[in-house]
């Protein structure tokens, strides 16, 4: 048995969480939907949609993984993966109304940050087979549920509801097909065959670090980046300081 504790391992993710809420400018105001920036919200939409097509790759590769050893753990990764291909062209719609264009979002590069996550889950792959994977997928599914509404209802009351259609869209679909729970039941069947409760927190650690960085990075890069801009001096930006 793995004894995978979904208690225990949500609490983990509250406490890991938190720790990235003391670290990251805005971001527990963000969680408590007291915050939100128009050019930090497109920035994220843009990158949770170059996120979800190398996440589907990640899982593909993880479900190559798993082969012929375990046809029940397939079927779950699979089922899972049918229904997240295509998901990012929920939040393309609302980019478009947000003013980015397909191609613009095409050729933005994405941040260190998700390239360090992905690469790692890849990593992780090849060493030690499907179980880092699902459990960023579960993870995922668990932050979404708690945190994205939120984030999307503060979004509709700021720039307008027209805005996140897409985005509500995802919500219903997560909803509707219960990921929270589906993602739970493989990411407790993949631990079990594949790795160690024990290992699975260190997985995790090791996620929320990361979207701490990515938290961070987008932070700078919009927000950061514009009073920073606004703060320097005449000639300052000419120099590139
Ligand atoms: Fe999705
Ligand atoms: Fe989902």
């Amino acid at each position: 048995m793995s004894g995978l504790d979904r208690a225990r391992l949500e609490t983990l993710a509250a406490e890991l969480l938190e720790k990235q809420f003391q670290r990251v400018p805005k971001l527990r105001e963000l969680h408590r939907g007291e915050w939100i920036d128009r050019d930090w919200y497109v920035r994220h939409i843009t990158e949770t949609v170059l996120r979800i097509r190398l996440n589907n790759e990640v899982d593909s590769y993880a479900l190559y993984k798993v082969g012929s050893q375990d046809d029940a753990l397939a079927a779950k990764l699979a089922k899972y993966l049918a229904e997240e291909f295509g998901h990012e062209n929920m939040f393309v719609r609302d980019l478009e109304k947000l003013g980015l264009s397909f191609e613009a979002l095409n050729a933005t590069p994405i941040f260190p940050s998700t390239a360090k996550l992905m690469g790692y889950l890849r990593l992780e792959a090849d060493r030690s087979g499907p179980a880092p994977t699902t459990i960023w997928d579960w993870f995922v599914e668990w932050y979404s549920d708690r945190y994205n509404p939120i984030i999307t209802e503060k979004a509709a009351t700021e720039f307008g509801k027209e805005y996140v259609h897409g985005t509500r869209a995802h919500l219903a679909f997560d909803e509707s097909h219960d990921h929270d729970e589906l993602m739970f039941r493989t990411v407790s069947r993949a631990v079990e065959k594949f790795s160690s409760p024990e290992q699975a927190e260190t997985y995790l650690t090791v996620f929320i670090d990361l979207i701490g960085d990515y938290f961070n990075e987008l932070y700078q890069a919009t927000v950061g980046a514009r009073d920073a801009g606004a703060a320097a001096p005449a000639g300052a930006a000419a120099v590139g300081v």
